[in-house]
């Protein structure tokens, strides 16, 4: 049997756990690119303006998400809770395909297709959950939610495998492949785990309302 408490407990710690790794990751992204001097003009062929408004629209979506979790908000501040989720749906839809633009735009061509299917499924796991909110199909609009906060949470999973990938991808040496084989793990693995988490282990429990 699990204690209600702790399963609380245990949640907070992993928001909490995510958001400062956002913070920790975002803060990496920013100085990259827009710090160090040189990486936005030539030779980069995706113009400036379109990385300030894939960031400026992403921000809201990585503070946001981990408020929208806590159950306490959603039933105490309801319209706080109905605020963040219009910014998120608005932020995440902008990034999303901002995102899609940049990666076929980019000169890395092993992270077009990646780039490609992972903004795509934000878009439709954001505006799906959105639809299941407005249908009043909570169950559906959580489930949706959870899948669309891990593909923004690229961000992160990205390049936290870039610091482990000399443990996570030590049997591939080639550099080329290890980059893409990375860039396609960074949402395969999370969406997979999320997928098992919240339907499939459901379903095999024999859980109906999944
Ligand atoms: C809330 C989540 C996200 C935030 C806060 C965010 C933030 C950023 C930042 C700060 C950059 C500039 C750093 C860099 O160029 O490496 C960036 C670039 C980029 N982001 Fe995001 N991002 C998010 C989600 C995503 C997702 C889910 C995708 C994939 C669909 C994506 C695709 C891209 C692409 C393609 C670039 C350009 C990379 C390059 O030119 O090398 N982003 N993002």
């Amino acid at each position: 049997m699990k204690n209600p408490a702790q399963v609380v407990t245990w949640k907070r710690v992993l928001l909490a756990s995510l958001f400062l790794l956002s913070l920790y990751y975002f803060y990496r992204a920013v100085s990259y690119r827009f710090v160090a001097p040189g990486r936005l003009g030539p030779p980069n062929p995706i113009g400036a303006g379109w990385y300030y408004t894939h960031v400026l629209f992403a921000l809201p979506v990585l503070l946001g998400a981990p408020l929208q979790f806590l159950s306490e908000l959603r039933h105490r501040r309801p319209v706080i809770h109905r605020a963040i989720g219009k910014a998120y749906v608005c932020g995440a839809t902008v990034a999303a395909v901002t995102a899609v633009y940049m990666g076929a735009a980019g000169p890395y061509e092993g992270s077009r297709l990646s780039i490609g299917i992972t903004g795509t499924l934000w878009l439709f796991f954001t505006l799906a959950a959105w639809r299941q909110a407005v249908n009043r199909n909570f169950p559906a609009h959580r489930a949706f939610m959870i899948r669309s906060y891990t593909m923004a949470l690229v961000l992160v999973w990205l390049r936290l495998m870039f610091d482990l990938q000399d443990y996570l991808f030590f049997y591939v040496t080639n550099e080329d492949l290890r980059d893409s084989t990375r860039e396609w793990a960074s949402w395969v693995v999370p969406l997979v785990i999320v997928e098992f988490w919240i339907s499939w282990l459901p379903q095999l429990k024999g859980d109906r309302a999944q």
